[in-house]
This record gives structure tokens, sequence and C-alpha cells, in this order.
């Protein structure tokens, strides 16, 4: 085997072992099941609703579950029908769309079309002021 020969061999497996870290490296931050913050409590109570959309698990909207003000509830915020964010209306305890007036319940589930599927839903706790989603 002459040099040069030598260095391709050693130049492919270079690029052969690096290769599952560099894959590993350029992969979304958020697995199934692992929590990341989103914000503070404190930030949800002044408004109602707490909106991330650089969450690594994808755009997140946390509101307070109006059956039971103790618990959060975490959707996608992405309407299914054509890609408009909803925004939460407290007084009339539903997601709404913009665009062609969608609502979807607290959990997220279609109350009024033409969405057809429900809004994503993800897990949510909160931790020292610090409100946790993964998702589901
Ligand atoms: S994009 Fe939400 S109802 Fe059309």
């Amino acid at each position: 085997m002459n040099r040069r020969d030598f260095m391709t061999w050693v130049g492919v497996g270079f690029l052969g072992s690096s290769l599952p870290v560099a894959i590993a490296a350029c992969s979304p931050k958020s697995v199934s099941g692992q929590f990341e913050a989103v914000g503070a409590i404190s930030e949800l109570d002044a408004s109602g609703q707490l909106l991330n959309e650089t969450a690594a698990v994808g755009p997140v909207l946390v509101i307070r579950d109006p059956n039971n003000s103790d618990t959060l509830l975490a959707v996608n915020p992405v309407c299914p029908h054509a890609g408009c964010n909803v925004s939460w209306r407290a007084d009339e305890t539903y997601f709404a769309c913009p665009c062609h007036g969608s609502k979807f319940e607290a959990n997220g589930a279609v109350a009024r079309g033409p969405a057809r599927e429900p809004l994503g839903a993800y897990e949510v706790k909160l931790e020292a002021n610090q409100i946790l989603v993964a998702k589901v």
C-alpha cells in the first residue's frame, strides 16, 4: 500500500466514524419524554396564556385548565386546517383560529370546523416556577 492509498483509507475511516456524531448534532434537540422549559408561570398568569414558538419540541401554547386552574394544558397552536396560530379565549374557554374560524376545546379537540384534526398536545408540568413540556 502506497502513501496515497493509506491516506485515502484513513480519510474514509475518519468520515465513517464521524458521521454518526455529525448526524446527532444536527438532529432536533427534543426527544419524546424529555421535558424542556418554555417559560415562567408568572408569564402565563400575566396574560392568561404563554406562547413559545422557538421551543425545541415545536410551537407551544400553555394555558391553565378552565375546569381546574391548578392544572396546566399545553398544545401546539398551529391550526391543523391551514397553519394559522390559534389563541386562547379565556372568557369563552376555547382556542380560536383567526383564519377560518375553527374552535378547539382546552384539550385541543375540535369544537368547530373547518379543522378536522385536533391541536397537538404536549405533556406539561411545573417545576420551580418553570413550565416544562415534552412530546407525548
Ligand atoms: S387555518 Fe385555522 S381554520 Fe383554517
